[in-house]
């Protein structure tokens, strides 16, 4: 059996090494500031910023958020101080942490995700860029470059084109598309290093008082526990076509042992973004549960498990201590 200290916890995006496959989801934590004070950011594999724009952004009106059974909706509309502020103030804020980075990126055309890349290309510190092509919360759907093969291309080429070969580009991908892995293939022919799976899916609620949409936006992203198995089966779908290719998992995380299903699936990283809300030092619990659970099914580092689902022998699995995680509730 291994122990904590013999176990291989890390993982690679790209060439970038990170000593655990542990990530804020981006939004979830802003730039990790309120985070910094229940656990150090260091500890954690990166932390992954609030989406930035080009220029400042408001938003969309409120009401943005609104509870929903096993999820929240949201609809922030990429509300940020644009890239100069965030350039002057968080990325060196984070460096004092010894946090390591993942800026996610967005913007309304190709063009302006070229040129945030060519902001960050030379800026020290960025560990990956997070091309956040998903963001359901824009003015019309038309904007959502990953529900359409050929904009997620023409996105993820112009980033790659301008940032160079030595930052990692993970695109992050919607799941409200016929079949995410035509995207998926899309976006790593075009240059990325990862796929971050899943953004939010399209959802609403109506006030039944004001019998209006609840969200200021009437639409927003839903996330938390209730997207779980769409999040993981596009993870297993992705994994199956792109073996290689690393996958931050994401949706509705909120224990090691939903971490290790999305690591079985095909994961090689996992975000916790919602459970944060409610729970700051959520993304540590995960953290630690998950090195349990893979050291007692006596994994000898995280990327022997990655993908495990996808093995046909399910014998390997019991000898695993199956029954040991059956228990666990
Ligand atoms: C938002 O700011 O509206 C959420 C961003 C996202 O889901 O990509």
């Amino acid at each position: 059996m291994h122990n904590a200290s013999t176990f291989d916890f890390s993982t690679k995006i790209g060439h970038t090494w990170f000593p655990t496959p542990l990530f804020t989801a981006s939004g979830c934590a802003s730039s990790g500031k309120e985070l910094a004070q229940f656990f150090p950011l260091s500890e954690i594999g990166a932390v992954v910023t609030k989406s930035i724009a080009l220029k400042p952004r408001l938003g969309r009106p409120t009401p943005r958020m609104a509870e929903t059974p096993s999820g929240m909706l949201n609809s922030i509309g990429l509300q940020g101080p644009g890239i100069d502020a965030f350039l002057a103030d968080d990325i060196p804020w984070l460096m004092t942490q010894n946090a390591r980075i993942v800026v996610s990126i967005s913007g309304e055309t190709v063009d302006e995700y070229s040129i945030l890349a060519r902001r960050l290309r030379s800026v020290p510190g960025i560990s990956a860029v997070e091309v956040n092509i998903s963001c359901p919360n824009v003015e019309n759907r038309g904007l959502v470059f990953a529900c359409d093969p050929v904009s997620s291309r023409a996105v993820i080429e112009g980033v790659r084109r301008t940032i160079g070969g030595d930052i990692p580009i993970i695109a992050k991908l919607s799941p409200d598309v016929t079949d995410i892995t035509e995207i998926a293939r899309e976006v790593v022919s075009a240059g990325a290093d990862g796929l971050s799976l899943i953004n939010t899916l399209l959802g609403m609620v109506i006030n039944t008082q004001t019998m209006r949409p609840h969200l200021g936006g009437k639409t927003g992203g839903l996330s938390g526990p209730a997207i779980r198995p769409v999040a993981v089966r596009a993870v297993y779908q992705v994994h199956q076509v792109l073996p290689k290719i690393p996958i931050i998992g994401m949706g509705g995380i909120r224990s090691g042992r939903d971490a290790f299903e999305f690591i079985l699936a095909g994961a090689s990283g996992v975000s916790v973004g919602t459970a944060i809300f409610g729970n700051p030092r959520a993304i540590m619990d995960v953290q630690n549960e998950l090195k349990e659970i893979l050291i007692s099914r006596g994994f000898a580092s995280l990327s022997e498990a990655v993908g495990y689902a996808h093995r046909e022998d399910s014998t390997g699995a019991l000898q695993r201590g199956a029954d040991s995680e059956e228990s666990e509730g």
